[in-house]
C-alpha cells in the first residue's frame, strides 16, 4: 500500500503513469523484498495514449556468459534443484534497474532524482514492519539466515525478528537507490554497487561478470496482441510464454458460449481446463526466448490453431495429460512476484510484473548493497522433462545459454474496448498460474459482465498440462467438483490460493475502478490525491 501511496503522489506532482509505476518499482524494492527488487527483473506494458500505441518492456534477467546448458546437472546427470534455486548460480544478470530508469528517461515527465526520493527515504529513514512482512520474513528464516548478507539486512542485530510495528531501515539499500538516482543504470551497472557486486560473485563462485553487466540489455517488443470477440487485448511476448498463451486459451474458448454455461459452473470449469492443458502442452515444448529458439507465435496464436484445439475437446470427458504428452507429479510451489497497475489523466497505461523469481530469490544478499540476488535461472529448463519450481516442464527451446532469457509466465496485460481505448489493465503473481488467472480476470470482466472488484474476488481454478490436476480455490462448490471428478477430471486434494491480480478498469466515461485482490494482504488502490 504505501509503494501504491508513492505512485499516486508522484502522480500529485505532475508525474504521468510511467514516472508512477518507476516510483512504485523503486519503493516495491524497499517495502516488499520478497518481490520488490532491484536484483531481479520484470516486464512492463505501456500504452501512450498520445500515440496510441503499446510497447512491451521486456527487463528479464539474462544468463551470464559463462551459463552452460548443464550447469545444473549433477554428477548423475540428475537436476540438482538447491542449486538451481538457492545458489549464487540461480541469479541470473539482474534486468530491473536497466528496465525502470530506461522507461523513464524515454517515457517519463519527471527526473529520475524525482521518483527514486520517496523509495531513498523509505529505505533510509525505515519503514513501519506490517503484518504481511513481518509474517514473511520470520516464515522465510531459514533461507534468510543462512546468507549473511540477508542476514543482516532483514533480522535485528541480535538476530530477532522484526515484530509488527518495528521500523526496518536499509542503509546500504538506500545507498546503492542514491547511486542509482545520482548515475542512472550506470549507477548499478557500474562504480561501486558494480563493485560490491562483483565481490559477492567473487566470494561465493558466481558466474556473473562485469561484460555481463555491461551487456545487460533492455528490448522494447511488439506485444502479443488478440480479439477475444469484440475486444482487443494485448500482453507480452516471449521470453514471457503469458501472452502467446492467453491469447491461444481465449482462442479456444471464443468458441464457446460461456456466458450461457454459467460461471464456473462445471461445463465451464471444464473448457478452462481442457484450453489450459492445451496451452500449457504447447508451451512445454515451444515456448523460450524467442531470440535463439524459433518460436513459432503466429501459429499458436492463430485463430485457425484455436479451433483445431477446439474442436479437439470432447465436451462431456475429460483428456489426460499424458495423453498431449508425458506425465510428471508436481505440486507447484506458492512464492512470490508483484504486479501493479497504473492509470493517469491523459489515459497513459502502465501494467508491470517484476520479481525475484521465489520469494526473496535466491535468499542471496549482495553484501554491502542492500539488495537480494533472483533465482530467476530456475525458470528455464535445466534438463527436458524436469520440472522447474513451479512443476513446469521444457525443451531445447528454454534450455539454458549464454546471454539468453528464462522462459517466464508473467503476464502484464491491458485489454481494449471496441473502440481501441483501454478497458482493463491487470497482471498476477503466482508462477505458472499467473497465465491462468489472468486469463479468469479477464473472462469475468468480458464475459460474465462482473465489476473490477468481483471480477478479483471470484474463485480460481488452474490446470497446467502438468501435472495432470486441476487447482481450484475454496469458493468453488464441493457439486461442481464432484460433477468434474465424474467427467474424469484428476482434481486435487484441498483447495489452493491462485494469483493476486491488481487491476484497473474504465467505465468509458472517465471513471476508473481499481481492485486489489483480497487474497493478499498489504496491496491496496490509492488515488491521485
Ligand atoms: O517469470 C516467471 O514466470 C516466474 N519467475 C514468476 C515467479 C512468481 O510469480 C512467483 N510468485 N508468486
Amino acid at each position: 500500500m504505501v509503494a501504491s501511496q508513492v505512485g499516486a503522489s508522484i502522480l500529485a506532482e505532475g508525474g504521468n503513469a510511467i514516472d508512477a509505476a518507476v516510483a512504485t518499482g523503486f519503493a516495491l524494492a524497499v517495502t516488499l523484498p520478497q518481490a520488490g527488487n532491484l536484483g531481479g527483473g520484470g516486464f512492463m506494458l505501456i500504452y501512450l495514449a498520445d500515440e496510441n500505441r503499446t510497447v512491451a518492456i521486456d527487463y528479464r534477467e539474462m544468463a551470464p556468459s559463462a551459463a552452460t546448458k548443464d550447469m545444473f546437472l549433477n554428477a548423475q546427470g540428475e537436476v540438482d534443484a538447491g542449486k538451481a534455486r538457492f545458489s549464487i548460480q540461480s541469479s541470473g544478470v539482474p534486468g530491473t534497474v536497466a528496465g525502470l530508469v530506461h522507461v523513464q528517461e524515454k517515457y517519463g515527465n519527471l527526473s529520475l532524482k524525482k521518483v527514486m526520493a520517496p523509495a531513498i527515504k523509505l529505505a533510509r529513514s525505515g519503514i513501519r514492519v506490517t503484518v504481511a512482512l513481518s509474517e514473511s520474513l520470520s516464515s522465510h528464516r531459514r533461507l534468510l539466515q543462512s546468507n549473511a548478507g540477508a542476514k543482516q539486512y532483514f533480522f535485528k542485530k541480535d538476530g530477532a525478528d522484526y515484530a509488527v510495528g518495528d521500523v526496518l531501515k536499509q542503509r546500504d539499500l538506500a545507498a546503492s537507490l542514491k547511486r542509482i538516482s545520482a548515475q542512472g543504470a550506470e549507477g548499478f551497472y557500474q562504480g561501486k554497487t558494480a563493485e560490491l557486486f562483483l565481490a559477492q560473485m567473487e566470494r561465493t563462485g558466481g558466474l556473473i561478470t562485469q561484460a555481463d553487466l555491461d551487456n545487460y540489455a533492455v528490448v522494447e517488443r511488439s506485444p502479443i496482441c488478440g480479439d477475444y470477440r469484440d475486444h482487443r487485448v494485448c500482453a507480452m511476448p516471449p521470453p514471457s510464454s503469458g501472452g502467446i498463451h492467453l491469447v491461444q486459451m481465449l482462442n479456444i474458448l471464443e468458441g464457446w458460449d460461456l456466458k450461457g454455461l454459467g460461471h464456473n459452473s462445471a461445463d465451464y470449469i471444464h473448457r478452462l481446463v481442457e484450453s489450459m492443458r492445451r496451452a500449457y502442452a504447447d508451451r512445454s515444448q515451444y515456448l523460450g526466448d524467442a531470440d535463439f529458439f524459433p518460436v513459432p507465435v503466429e501459429t499458436l496464436i492463430n485463430k485457425d490453431y484455436g479451433r483445431v484445439l477446439r474442436d479437439k475437446i470432447d465436451l462431456d470427458h475429460a483428456s489426460r495429460s499424458a495423453d498431449i504428452g508425458p506425465g510428471l507429479k508436481r505440486t507447484p510451489e506458492s512464492t512470490e512476484t508483484t504486479h501493479f497497475s497504473v492509470w493517469d489523466d491523459w489515459g497513459n497505461v502502465v501494467s508491470n510484473t517484476y520479481t525475484l523469481n521465489f520469494s526473496y530469490g535466491s535468499g542471496i544478499a549482495v553484501m554491502g548493497s542492500g539488495f537480494l540476488l533472483n533465482n530467476e535461472m530456475d525458470d528455464f529448463s535445466a534438463r527436458p522433462g524436469s520440472p522447474n519450481g513451479f512443476g513446469l516442464v521444457g525443451g531445447v527451446a528454454n534450455s539454458i545459454e549464454a546471454g539468453k532469457r528464462p522462459l517466464s509466465s508473467m503476464t502484464p496485460t491491458i485489454v481494449f474496448d471496441p473502440q481501441g481505448k483501454p478497458l482493463l489493465v491487470t497482471g498476477s503473481p503466482g508462477g505458472s498460474t499467473i497465465i491462468t488467472v489472468v486469463l479468469q480476470l479477464i473472462l469475468n470482466v468480458l464475459e460474465f459482465d462482473m465489476g473490477i472488484a468481483e471480477a478479483s474476488a471470484a474463485s480460481r481454478i488452474h490446470h497446467q498440462w502438468l501435472p495432470d490436476d486441476v487447482y481450484y480455490e475454496s469458493g468453488i462448490s464441493p457439486d461442481t467438483l464432484r460433477k468434474l471428478r465424474e467427467m474424469g477430471h484428476l482434481v486435487s486434494d484441498g483447495a489452493a490460493v491462485l494469483g493476486s491480480t491488481q487491476s484497473i478498469q474504465s467505465n468509458g466515461k472517465g471513471v476508473l475502478f481499481g481492485a486489489t485482490d483480497s487474497r493478499a494482504h498489504g496491496a491496496g488502490v490509492a488515488i491521485q490525491p
